[in-house]
């Protein structure tokens, strides 16, 4: 379940002000595909790195899994990022010199899990998304788009996190591997009981989710964009 009350993130410099988040509160509970739309500067990516604990904000709360992310230390934050959350962006931010397996292995690692285990649910998480085994060892530049972010949710996926964040996932699909993309993100949310918030211009996309929360200047709105 992730809980967020009276959310509120300023930006602040000399000579300007930004209220880029602007009192939200909103619920979605464990193993729901939610999404998020609104024009562009609404304040949807401001509001994802809140909730991942990317950055802070300037006040309100935010609850995960009955845990309350805004009163955790910066040491507790690190781990919460590692265990709790996982991240999709619309670039994939694979790391290119690493094969695909490698890339879901690693925040595995940071987790210390052993060598072996971690070649084992990489593989798993891999077919599970299915990236078959002959593709595995490819390095990203050797994937296509649909297969590379196929590989970062995997990835997003490694140490079974509560909630996943992903901000633009089909951005760079095509609208026939987009709508793959988020029906395996839909089903990977109910089958991991995974809390899932996805940032989409595609309102196709977002009728698909059980929730839809749209964002305007900063504010939920309850009307479409
Ligand atoms: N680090 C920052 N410093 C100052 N202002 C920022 C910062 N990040 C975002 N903003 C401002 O906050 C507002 C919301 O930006 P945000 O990136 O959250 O919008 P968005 O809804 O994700 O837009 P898009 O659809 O274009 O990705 C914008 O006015 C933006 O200029
Ligand atoms: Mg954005």
């Amino acid at each position: 379940m992730l809980k967020v009350e009276n959310l509120v993130k300023i930006f602040s410099s000399e000579d300007n002000k930004v209220t880029a988040v602007d009192g939200v509160s909103l619920e979605v509970p464990n193993g729901v595909f939610s999404t998020i739309v609104g024009k562009s500067g609404s304040g949807k990516s401001t509001l994802l790195s809140l909730l991942g604990a990317l950055d802070k904000p300037s006040s309100g709360k935010i609850e995960v899994d009955g845990e309350e992310v805004t009163k955790m230390r910066d040491s507790k934050l690190i781990k919460y990022r590692r265990d709790k959350i996982g991240f999709i962006f619309q670039n994939y931010n694979l790391i290119p010199n690493l094969t695909a397996l490698e890339n879901v292995m690693i925040p595995m690692e940071f987790a210390g899990i052993s060598k072996t285990k971690r070649i084992k649910r990489a593989e798993e998480l891999l077919d599970e998304v299915g990236l078959n085994s002959s593709k595995q060892n490819r390095r990203p530049s050797r994937l296509s788009g649909g297969e590379q972010q196929r590989v970062a949710i995997a990835r997003a996926l490694a140490n079974k996190p509560k909630l996943i964040l992903a901000d633009e996932p089909t951005g760079n699909l095509d609208s026939a591997t987009g709508k793959i993309i988020i029906d395996l993100l839909h089903d990977l949310a109910r089958r991991e009981n995974t809390t899932i918030l996805a940032v989409t211009h595609d309102i196709g996309i977002a009728k698909q989710a059980k929730i839809t929360f749209t964002l305007r200047d900063g504010k939920l709105v309850n009307q479409p964009v």
